[in-house]
């Protein structure tokens, strides 16, 4: 799982940034026996179990080179789309993730010398030819992404999580650094938790619990997939359903409450990389006329939902829509939260809104 110059982690960046009844209470989906998707298991940790010869593999490697380079910039030029270059990157990582010995590709063998993968040959053309031919995102075709120190698997149906929401990890971080009471513990929620991995960055940095919600059934599976994958069952709960309906046992209770919650302008999403607009959820993207229907009511739920002195962190489209949200707090909210502050992701846009409860 490693990368040239260019790092796998900063892969989805080329995507469009993403301004671009209660199953069980209190305890880890994957704990009860409610029927869930079975989330795939990523390429790379399939076990080694089909067999090619390296002329064949050699075949398919030329072959799926040839396809990279045909794109050209036609990608890029349309919908800000991966350039050959990139998709030629991806082709390594694919290699990587697909064969036992990655290094044999580059070996002098004998043609009928055996190669171990673990895709047969047949799902390689497949994956590749969707990746080119429909735009189906990288990480879809191998099943995670990196995120952080994290590799979480992904699959259709689930946001693949983006560089700029890793930032919020880091706000947890330093409003824990700063405030003692924040540091006893206490339950935290995760509100449309997709792949889970907001959840999982933020119980690794807190002492406390955290509950992650969200109303799609794949992203609760994958999400409670991701968890088990980490061992964080006895510190994060999955549970399903609409933003704060599955959280009414700790009304008033929680210390912390993060989300990245779906802010694109309707209008706005077909106009996206057709990686993002034809594959990722609408359910992830699509905010209402101007994006800000979630954010709204994630705002005044975070109200009653914090205990005094609670902490809240939420992902927005960029200035616009923080300083709108940042506007309805301080005027329609008055008194509600106090220390309300827009902040930065990493290319300087003013992406997240963050504040107490009083
Ligand atoms: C922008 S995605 C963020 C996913 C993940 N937190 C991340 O950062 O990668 C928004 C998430 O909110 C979920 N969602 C949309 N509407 C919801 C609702 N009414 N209640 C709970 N979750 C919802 C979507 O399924 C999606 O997983």
């Amino acid at each position: 799982m490693k990368s040239s110059c260019f790092t796998r982690a900063s892969l989805s960046s080329i995507l469009q940034p993403v301004f671009p009844p209660r199953s069980n209470p209190g305890r880890p989906v994957f704990c009860s026996t409610a029927v869930r998707p079975k989330p795939r298991t990523p390429l790379y940790l399939r076990p080694p179990a089909f067999r090619a010869t390296f002329s064949e593999l050699q075949k398919w490697h030329i072959w799926a080179k040839n396809k990279a380079t045909s794109v050209g910039p036609t990608f890029s030029d349309l919908d800000n789309g991966p350039d050959s270059a990139l998709l030629h990157r991806e082709l390594n990582w694919l290699v990587e993730d697909a064969v036992e010995n990655p290094n044999l590709i580059r070996a002098c063998l004998d043609d009928t010398a055996p190669v171990w993968l673990r895709a047969c040959l047949e799902e390689l053309y497949e994956v590749w030819r969707q990746r080119i031919e429909e735009r189906r995102p990288f990480q879809y075709v191998v099943g995670c992404e990196h995120w952080r120190d994290l590799i979480v698997s992904v699959e259709e149906g689930v946001l693949i999580p983006r560089p700029e929401t890793e930032v919020i990890v880091d706000l947890v971080d330093d409003a824990l650094k700063r405030n003692e009471e924040l540091r006893n513990g206490g339950v935290w929620a995760d509100l449309g938790t997709g792949s889970g991995a907001l959840a999982i960055g933020i119980a690794r940095v807190l002492g406390g619990r955290v509950i992650a919600t969200d109303l799609s059934p794949v992203a609760v599976a994958v999400a409670s997939y991701n968890v088990q994958r980490y061992d964080l069952q006895d510190k994060i709960a999955v549970r399903e359903g609409s933003w704060f309906d599955p959280l009414k046992d700790v009304e008033g209770e929680l210390s912390g409450l993060v989300s990245n919650p779906p802010y694109i302008p309707s209008k706005d999403i077909d106009g996206l990389q057709a990686e993002v607009c034809k594959h990722e959820p609408r359910l992830a993207l699509d905010g209402g006329a101007n994006g800000m229907n979630d954010l709204l009511r994630l705002c005044n739920g975070a109200a009653s939902m914090l205990r005094p002195g609670g902490f809240f962190a939420f992902e927005t489209n960029g200035e616009t829509q923080s300083k709108i949200l940042v506007d309805y707090m301080d005027a329609k909210m008055k008194g509600s939260f106090c220390n309300t502050m827009i902040m930065s992701d990493f290319a300087g846009i003013q992406r997240f809104v963050t504040g107490y409860r009083t």
